[in-house]
């Protein structure tokens, strides 16, 4: 992956009027669905017209030719070969495509983090109840997670009835940057494979598919990578694209992966076209250099908002990436329902935070990108406290 180290660019502020962010609204939740620059837009918009202007010649005969140019982009970027990557338009929908092709029968075992992803978990559920097999769990220790105590629950979980590991690169709610590479080394010595949910990862940190070693990774490169809604990506080893096949058959069924994957019927696939101007805006605003910016500014933030509200952080260190987490600093009754109505009262307040329930306490989350500067973790301090003192 290569990035070109320029005099800094200035960010926060500075660099706002790229995207479409509403100013009256404090925007920290880019992890949630990201945030598409205007230019990115604009290309999308271009690829879009060319589509509309000449629409059987677009689709027989520029856009397989476009699709693989775009995933030779994104590989270049992922450390990856394009012949690997196949565009899909969610992880979610990447995800699904592996579980439902993973030949499972009655008492195997596939194994997810207590902290995975609720609707990659409700497929594992869905492909494992089918089969009579189930879904087992490897507890992430929270709060005051630990690099070691995670390998080792996951280590702990695998049993020789285990077919797949499902293991998120950033976890979601809890936003820890897990220790991706001897998670995979643990499950590979067990003789697992390893599905990586890796909706965070393009674009927060650095990716490198070659060294990695997993088995499959599903990433979205609509949240930190800035390209437009709807642009996922499912890498697979060489060796595990036999048998891989899309939610959707279509045409190109038994024609291998690219076949199978780059058409599924008519879609709009000006999202994926447009990936390696979104690689190029990354690079533009620093690229490596963004990335490591992200996650200090995501630091402080998470330290102004524990010291204002005096209460604990989630993660530090290591495990912590782009986004952070504190812990809301509420009496009673920690609960879902509280949980959304606290969620609710900060979008009626001007702002969006997810907020989640973990173990006994009630978490909030905010991210860090290049539009974020220190200021608006201020504002949403203040909001945040408001909240809590009406009783969240
Ligand atoms: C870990 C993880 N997996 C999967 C997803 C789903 O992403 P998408 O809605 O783009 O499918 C998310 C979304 O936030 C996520 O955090």
């Amino acid at each position: 992956m290569t990035d070109h180290p320029s005099a800094a660019p200035l960010l926060g502020r500075a660099v706002r009027h790229e995207w479409l962010l509403d100013p009256d609204f404090v925007s920290v939740n880019h992890g949630s669905f990201g945030a598409t620059p205007r230019i990115v837009l604009a290309a999308q918009q271009d690829w879009q017209r060319r589509m509309e202007a000449q629409t059987g010649r677009f689709f027989r005969r520029v856009l397989p030719e476009a699709l693989r140019h775009a995933a030779d982009r994104l590989g270049a970027f992922i450390g990856a070969d394009g012949k690997d990557i196949a565009f899909v338009e969610n992880a979610t929908i990447g995800c699904n495509a592996v579980l439902r092709s993973l030949p499972l029968t009655a008492g195997d075992e596939v194994l997810v983090l207590t902290h995975g992803y609720g609707a990659v978990r409700n497929a594992v559920r869905y492909v494992a109840e089918r089969a009579g097999a189930r879904m087992t769990e490897a507890d992430v220790p929270f709060p005051r997670p630990d690099a070691d105590a995670i390998v080792g629950a996951v280590a702990a979980a695998l049993t020789p009835r285990t077919r797949l590991a499902v293991i998120d690169h950033i976890t979601s709610g809890s936003a820890l940057v897990l220790p991706l590479r001897r998670i995979i080394t643990a499950c590979h010595d067990a003789g697992v494979p390893v599905l990586v949910d890796g909706a965070h990862g393009p674009g927060q940190v650095a990716l490198d598919m070659r060294s990695l070693g997993a088995d499959w990774y599903v990433g979205n490169c609509h949240k930190w990578l800035c390209a437009p809604k709807g642009c996922g990506f499912l890498w697979a080893a060489p060796e595990r694209q036999a048998g891989l096949h899309p939610v959707t058959i279509s045409h190109g069924f038994g024609g291998g992966f690219l076949a199978e994957f780059d058409w599924t019927g008519t879609r709009d696939c000006s999202a994926w076209l447009c990936v390696d101007v979104a690689i190029d805006f990354h690079h533009r605003l620093g690229g490596a250099a963004l990335r490591a910016r992200n996650v200090a500014l995501a630091a402080e933030a998470t330290s102004l908002l524990s010291r204002r509200l005096n209460t604990e952080p989630g993660a530090t260190g290591a495990l912590a990436g782009a986004m952070g987490l504190v812990k809301l600093p509420l009496t009673g009754a920690v609960t879902t329902e509280r949980s959304l109505r606290v969620r609710e009262r900060l979008m009626d307040a001007g702002t969006d935070a997810p907020t989640h329930v973990i173990d006994d306490g009630l978490w909030l989350r905010l991210s860090a990108h290049a539009y974020n500067e220190i200021a608006d973790y201020e504002r949403l301090a203040e909001i945040v406290a408001h909240v809590v003192r009406e009783g969240g």
